[in-house]
């Protein structure tokens, strides 16, 4: 391949990965000003490799579906069990992971800790770009780590990583991180869009031809997007980011796309002194009500993947400056607030548009269902008419723009996991009413927001 390869000028942006032949003030993709950087891309050689794609070289022709011998893929337990069910069931054998996430997330933690796991069954390569290897070693003595099965290499250069991989046949890469490697035929600095890329394509290529688990260690930049890495979405077959909750003690891994699983689920661990440890019951942790008697908050069950898991949404309203009411969400779309307090205007009767809103998810949560629309509603108007809820009241469904209240996917299972935990209330749509009255739980049916209101100031 190697003198093949052609390289061309081109800008990409800094934030969201775009390319553009020419220079431009504003992103075509991001809309962001003053993010068009100069990046050396290398294109694919002449010839038969031309025909590469990032997942590999291409079939000699077309095929029909039923002609390819499809094998079930080969999945690896990584130890972390929160870790294995964002991957969709395991490091998938010839699937490429990048692993985003701010610096002191625990990116490197949580691979070191699934790398030496899987060493005690298969071969494993840890390639760094950042930490030495003493450093490294520090850090697994540390985690009381297994420390004889590892491969472990200081080592940037994705040709060089490469050569290991044919050399020493791996069942897991981790490459730490994808910014800090370069391609020796390409002349920009590490870590940028370009050099990011085409280390990516070419690890992913060589691990895909040897059926290799690949995992790429991202940094994200201040604005939350994955500098570089969000450019490798499509390079890639999985897009993990971890993320720290608002209180730093806990670690929240999600999926951003995932071709070896779902999207849905979410991951939680508890970063510890000696490293991340699985929490086995989210909801738990999320539920820590610091004053039992205060006006302003309502659990919810939200359904992340297969599992419900409960957490406190927080509401303050209160009347605001005259034209010049304040409306903040910490966790929830801004629209969907938006959208809800019209409802509440016009269903509800309660005159919102001078009212100063603010509406926070607990423990860095974010929500994206809208069955969190119910208890928003009443967290902001039992804040605003100091009706104080028992800490074991839950809610949830979704608000529709007739004020109706709207059931749920799952509902019955939510409602379960409440009761469980020790619930003792729950205000449910109608629609998603346990056929048979739950022992210990009281039970509060609504089919608007007016009758969940009237609820309310029944409180
Ligand atoms: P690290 O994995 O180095 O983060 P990243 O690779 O994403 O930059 O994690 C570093 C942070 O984790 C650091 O703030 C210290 C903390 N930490 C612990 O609290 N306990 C531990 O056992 C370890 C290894 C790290
Ligand atoms: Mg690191």
């Amino acid at each position: 391949m190697a003198g093949k390869e052609r390289t061309k000028v081109t800008f990409a942006c800094t934030k969201c990965g775009v390319t553009s032949p020419k220079w431009v003030g504003q992103c075509p993709g991001c809309k962001e000003w003053q993010t068009m950087e100069e990046a050396t891309v290398q294109t694919a050689p002449r010839g038969a490799a031309a025909r590469q794609g990032y997942a590999g070289g291409a079939q000699s022709g077309a095929v029909t579906l039923d002609s390819i011998s499809s094998e079930p893929l080969q999945r690896m337990a990584s130890g972390l069990s929160e870790f294995d069910r964002v991957l969709g069931g395991g490091l998938a054998c010839g699937g490429s992971i990048v692993l985003g996430g701010n610096p002191g997330a625990g990116k490197s933690t949580l691979l070191l800790q699934a790398a030496c796991h899987v060493a005690g069954s298969y071969r494993v390569l840890y390639c760094t770009g950042e930490e030495s290897l003493g450093q490294i070693k520090d850090r697994a003595q540390r985690l009381s780590l297994p420390l004889s099965e590892l491969l472990v290499a200081v080592e940037t250069d994705v040709t060089a990583i490469a050569g290991m991989m044919e050399r020493d046949h791996p069942a897991m890469v981790v490459v730490d991180s994808i910014q800090t490697m370069f391609h020796p035929e390409m002349e920009s600095e590490p870590g940028g869009v370009g050099q990011v890329k085409t280390c990516a394509a070419f690890l992913n290529r060589t691990a895909k031809r040897l059926g290799i688990a690949l995992l790429l260690v991202g940094h994200i930049n201040k604005s939350e997007s994955l500098a570089g890495p969000m450019a490798l979405m499509h390079i890639v077959d999985a897009v993990l980011m971890l993320s720290s909750t608002d209180d730093a003690r806990y670690r929240i891994l999600r999926a951003e796309k995932n071709r070896l699983g779902s999207t849905s689920e979410i991951g939680v661990f508890a970063m510890t002194g000696t490293g991340l440890k699985v929490v086995e019951n989210p909801s738990a942790i999320f539920l820590s009500r610091a004053i039992e008697d205060a006006s302003g908050s309502i659990v919810t069950p939200l359904w992340e993947g297969t599992r419900p898991m409960l957490i406190e949404v927080q509401g303050l309203m209160d009347a605001g400056a005259a034209g010049h009411p304040r409306r903040v969400s910490v966790g929830l779309d801004d629209k969907r607030l938006s959208m809800l307090l019209a409802v509440l205007n016009k269903h509800g009767g309660i005159p919102v548009h001078d009212m100063d809103v603010y509406v926070n998810v607990v423990g860095g949560v974010r929500v994206t269902e809208t069955s969190a629309d119910l208890p928003v509603l009443l967290a902001a108007v039992s804040s605003l008419q100091n009706r104080i809820l028992p800490p074991t009241t839950m809610a949830f469904g979704e608000v529709g723009l007739s004020g109706e209240v709207r059931p749920c996917p799952n509902g019955q299972d939510r409602i379960y996991e409440a009761a469980k935990l020790g619930f003792r209330c729950a205000v449910v749509p109608v629609a998603n009413m346990p056929s048979k009255p739950i022992t210990g739980m009281e039970l509060v049916p609504v089919a608007s927001i007016s009758q969940a209101l009237e609820w309310l100031s029944a409180q």
